[in-house]
């Protein structure tokens, strides 16, 4: 989603002003724009697009200021248009403001702001945060007053950063519900919606957190609790972030970038956490809770789209593993749900970005009720990974491409992590599986190894207009995630199902124009999945199947098979995953797609 930068400091501001505004690209985005002061003027560039082709414009300007800030925009209020695309100001563009997420109240303080004469040129709810700042600037005569005031009058959720020509030397900025992350440099300052802008010039941070704003000037910033109207002290931290992971090396995108760290991912994931030779777990994230963890009866898992089919693959293992009952509930629905809980009831989160604001919003409906709150968030540092009382950490590393990969192998080691961690014994064969686990990057390799004949099958499905991926077991949340990727990046029609429902309305979609993928790895129920194929054979549906190595029967069923090298069935979902997502990226690769961003999505989704 939108995504901001700001830079106070002693080089050319608009320079890592627009490359922060690359780094946030992946965020997904329709326009972008940027505003800087030189000397007492203010100046403003924003294009509908592209980064690039603001960029090109923003290499004309012969200003070099000092102070700068950016938007990428991904529209919410009005048309993703150059006007309504951010930097947004007041008439005679003396202020000028970036905002991430919802003003709830715009419309309250546009009309009162209309009645005082005040006139507005978008269709934007941003746009009363600049015409209220002056309001105020006109009362008090102190501009660090009429922000301050301006953010306490604001409803919704929001990252505000602003500056303007009445206070020249000064960056200012605000969260409520928004992530927003200052840079602390060497004489300067970068301001941003996340880390991957500012840690190619600081490793030096400090997270804002909700009811924040900060004050930032050449040589010090001051950061106060805009509920309370006090100061707050907050030193900077050390940003956990490998740049190298952040950038694209050889591959010709990040989706297939991050694909391929499926081996890597699955070490960091596990790497001083799991000993096979004692059949050991040791989650340091959860050390502080371990006296809690003992009193846990039932298990919520609340996520959002991938991050979600994780948690059901989460609820198989840790059923299994840990006997513990679990139920995997969407973020967006858990929230606005009514349902009685206890204390022994535990809360986990998952999230990649740990920044989704739903799953923020059913994390923070369980506050005060005295229920353990664990996340599974890849992002350090996160709004989620900040907000949990405990947690695992996926260590998967930045996840730039907005379809949402290696996470989803890192989130389902990490449940198998939790649900043995939880079992403490309950499991008969810790031994083997921490084996079979530890000996999974292996495989993992194996599987992409296999690349280019996935390329060459999803190639010859890309004619179809419809899909079903169907499993059973730990295969149904493959299907469902498989069903998911297929429709995001390519934009074919997929749909998952259980394949045990097939009978039960899906199979009357069947035809010669409906394709099936089918996850047939090796399980107690693999029978049943064959008369599952049969049945949609006989329809003349075209099947394509992932099937465990060695499995010949398969390939007389259907019309091409992907072969995953055996596992135990519990972690199976990894390498199917693996094989799901290389066919939906060759397909959508063959289809001309932007894999990296498809169309009306964002990487992390800041609003409900
Ligand atoms: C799909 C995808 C999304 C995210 C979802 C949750 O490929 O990326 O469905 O999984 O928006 O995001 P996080 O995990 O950041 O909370």
């Amino acid at each position: 989603m939108c995504g901001i930068v700001g830079y106070l400091g002693n080089r050319n501001a608009l320079g890592p002003v627009v490359d922060g505004l690359k780094a946030l690209e992946y965020r997904g985005y329709d326009s972008a724009g940027i505003a800087y002061i030189n000397g007492g003027d203010c100046r403003v560039i924003k294009k509908a697009g592209r980064v690039e082709a603001l960029e090109k414009l923003v290499r004309k300007e012969k200003a070099v200021p000092k102070l700068a800030l950016g938007h990428t925009r991904w529209a919410t209020h009005g048309a993703p248009t150059t006007q309504n695309a951010h930097p947004h100001f007041n008439h005679d563009k003396t202020i000028m403001v970036v905002h991430n997420g919802i003003i709830e109240n715009f419309q309250v303080i546009k009309d009162r702001l209309t009645e005082l004469g005040y006139q507005f040129s978008t269709e934007t709810d941003t746009e009363v945060i600049p015409h209220l700042i002056e309001y105020h600037y006109k009362q008090s005569g102190s501009f660090e007053a009429a922000f301050e005031k301006t953010i306490q009058e604001l409803e919704g959720a929001f990252a505000i950063v602003a500056i303007s020509s009445l206070a020249p030397g000064q960056l200012f900025a605000a969260r409520l519900s928004s992530p927003l992350v200052l840079g602390v440099g060497e004489d300067e300052f970068i301001l941003a919606s996340d880390p991957s802008a500012i840690m190619e010039h600081t490793k030096k941070v400090i997270y804002l957190e909700d009811y924040e704003l900060a004050i930032i000037n050449h040589d010090s910033y001051k950061i106060r609790n805009f509920d309370r109207s006090a100061d707050v002290k907050k030193t900077a931290e050390e940003l956990d972030f490998d740049l190298e992971l952040a950038q694209l090396g050889n591959f010709p995108n990040f989706m297939l970038k991050e694909i391929f760290e499926a081996p890597q991912t699955i070490k960091l994931a596990t790497l001083g956490r799991i000993r096979p030779a004692s059949g050991t777990v040791k989650l340091g994230g959860l050390v502080d809770v371990k006296e809690k963890l003992k009193l846990i009866e039932r298990i919520i898992i609340v996520a959002c789209g991938t991050s979600y089919y994780a948690g059901l693959v989460g609820e198989y293992l840790i059923e299994e593993l840990a006997h513990i009952p679990v139920e995997v509930q969407l973020a967006s629905e858990f929230k606005y749900r009514f349902e009685p809980f206890s204390p022994s009831t535990a809360v986990i989160a998952i999230s990649q970005s740990g920044e989704t604001a739903d799953t923020i919003a059913a994390l923070k409906k369980i506050e005060g009720r005295h229920m353990l709150r664990l996340g599974i968030v890849n992002a350090v540092g996160s709004t989620i990974a900040r907000m949990t009382d405990a947690g695992v950490y996926c260590h998967a590393g930045p996840e730039q491409a907005v379809a949402s990969t290696k996470a989803f192998i890192a989130q389902v080691c990490v449940l198998a992590e939790i649900g043995l961690h939880f079992g403490n014994g309950k499991m008969k064969d810790r031994k083997n599986f921490l084996r079979e686990l530890d000996n999974l990057p292996k495989k993992a390799e194996a599987v992409l190894a296999q690349a280019d004949k996935i390329r060459k099958i999803a190639e010859k499905y890309t004619h179809f207009q419809d899909f079903l991926y169907i499993g059973r077991r730990y295969g149904y949340p493959c299907a469902l995630e498989g069903a998911l990727k297929l429709k995001e990046i390519t934009y074919i029609h997929a749909e998952g199902y259980a394949a045990g429902e097939m009978k039960h309305g899906p199979l009357a979609m069947i035809d010669k124009h409906f394709a099936t993928f089918a996850i047939a790895a090796d399980c107690p129920l693999i029978e049943k999945i064959y008369s599952n194929i049969s049945e949609i054979k006989a329809r003349g549906g075209p099947i394509v199947a992932v099937a465990t190595e060695g499995n010949r029967q398969i390939k007389k069923m259907v019309d091409d098979v992907i072969y995953i090298p055996k596992t135990l069935e519990q972690l199976q979902p990894i390498l199917v995953a693996i094989v799901i997502q290389l066919f939906a990226y060759y397909a959508a690769i063959k289809l001309g797609r932007n894999v990296d961003r498809p169309r009306n999505l964002a990487k992390s989704v800041t609003v409900e």
